[in-house]
């Protein structure tokens, strides 16, 4: 199993390109499920999650040109098979983004359960009520959702709690849907709005994404369109950490401060100078970070998965700061490793209060989950001496090319 080797203490610096967002990407090229006609992707980031996802489309009958890049062709004309099967949702929870799409165009679905995961159970009631609502008949059975319709009818939906998955699924059912569906406590991210951008280029009638209000006017059919997935807001706030923790000064190209503004503020507020341009970020960071607090909550408040990367910069600052994590009931498993490398945490139910320390001291780690193992690789760059980081495939789930960036901006990284 590969790990990576870092040897702490040197300022990043210099410039590195941000890639394409992988919580944009994987439902978009879900969507090509909706038509029968090709699809053009580009700025797909080279991630496994993408990988996993172009293996499950091919597997239900759609012709994936080449089979992994930056830029891919989807057709899914010929697909037959409807199903998402154990061994690949297993690896990746956001399959389930395949269950509406499916049920509109093919009129039935058959996908696993997603399960549990490190950060938490992450249920997917939401999705099924929703669809349901839209007139499917769902049962879950031997670890399977089974789900039939005829054409899905518009409905009025309000999700009990903001879910971006669950947004994301039923504004793509919605499209092809008999009338109008209102999703009422949609999800705000960027990642639903980019979604949205793209079924419209589809030919979707979809309104009000962005909002908490998204309407979907549904449409007999969709057609074929080429589309850029968006950069990488939360491969961008990493490498904002990365260059803070380190005292470094960076420039992160191709991306876009626009979707980043609670994680620049607290950026900030850690005392980083930072200067934006159209799509260029420009850090340079302070001798000594200041503690920043911070709380964790739907778009466009901060984000959970930047959470245990200002963890990992809070443990090297100057004073105490709380983060509390409002999303997931369990996503502090990054913090018993943290402490391993001299971090001085306290957890207290949903909140991690965090002392900095005057620096911290390299070791063995293990990561737990993708942002988790993002929050180890900003403490080993902090850390003095050598940090190994043990099960790293989680990193490979969400950071294109991470050792090789980090490299680009002067850091002491190996995979071994
Ligand atoms: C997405 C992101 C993930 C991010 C998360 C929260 C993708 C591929 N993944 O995950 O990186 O951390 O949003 O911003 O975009 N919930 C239910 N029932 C449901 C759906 C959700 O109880 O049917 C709960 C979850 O357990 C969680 C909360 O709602 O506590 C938010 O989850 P959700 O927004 O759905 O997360 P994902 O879409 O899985």
């Amino acid at each position: 199993m590969d790990k990576l080797v870092i040897e702490g203490g040197v300022p990043l610096s210099g410039e590195i390109v941000i890639s394409g967002a992988k919580n944009a990407a994987l439902p978009i090229l879900c969507a090509a499920l909706l038509t029968g006609e090709a699809m053009t992707f580009s700025n797909l980031p080279r991630l496994k999650d993408v990988a996993t996802l172009l293996k499950l489309l091919a597997q239900m009958g759609v012709r994936v040109t080449p089979d992994s890049g930056e830029a891919v062709f989807l057709d899914a004309k010929d697909m037959d098979n409807p199903c998402a099967p154990y061994d690949l949702v297993k690896t990746m929870r956001a399959s389930i983004l395949v269950l509406g799409p499916l049920l509109a165009r093919c009129g039935e679905a058959r996908v696993s359960l997603p399960g549990g995961c490190a950060i938490g159970a992450r249920p997917v009631d939401q999705h099924i009520r929703g669809l349901q609502a839209m007139g499917a008949e769902i049962q879950v059975e031997q670890g399977y959702i089974h789900a039939k319709a005829g054409r899905l009818q518009g409905a009025r939906i309000c999700t009990d709690m903001v879910t971006v998955t669950g947004t994301e699924n039923l504004m793509m059912a919605a499209t092809l849907a008999e009338g109008e569906t209102v999703i009422e406590n949609a999800a705000r991210e960027p990642e639903v709005v980019d979604l949205a951008n793209c079924l419209v280029r589809m030919g979707g009638r979809v309104f009000g994404a962005g909002t908490d209000v998204i309407r979907v006017q549904g449409v007999e059919k969709l057609h074929g369109a080429a589309y850029a997935i968006m950069p990488d807001r939360i491969e961008t706030g990493t490498y904002l950490c990365a260059a803070a923790a380190t005292g470094g000064r960076v420039r992160l190209l191709k991306t876009s401060a626009a979707s980043l503004d609670s994680v620049i503020d607290k950026l900030m507020d850690a005392g980083c100078d930072i200067q934006l341009a159209r799509d260029a970020i420009h850090l340079q960071a302070p001798a000594r970070l200041k503690s920043v607090s911070l709380r964790t909550a739907p778009y466009p408040a901060f984000p959970t998965d930047m959470q245990a990367q200002f963890m990992a910069i809070n443990c090297v600052a100057d004073g105490v700061a709380t983060i509390r994590e409002t999303i997931f009931e369990n996503r502090f498993m990054h913090v018993a490793e943290l402490q391993r490398l001299g971090a001085d945490i306290q957890i207290e139910g949903n909140n991690a209060i965090v002392r900095g320390v005057a620096g911290l001291q390299g070791a063995n780690v293990m990561a737990t989950d993708l942002r988790a193992s993002a929050s180890l690789v900003v403490a080993a760059l902090a850390a003095r001496d050598e940090t190994r980081i043990d099960r790293i495939y989680h990193l490979d789930r969400g950071y294109e090319d991470m050792a090789e960036k980090l490299s680009r901006l002067g850091a002491r990284v190996w995979r071994v």
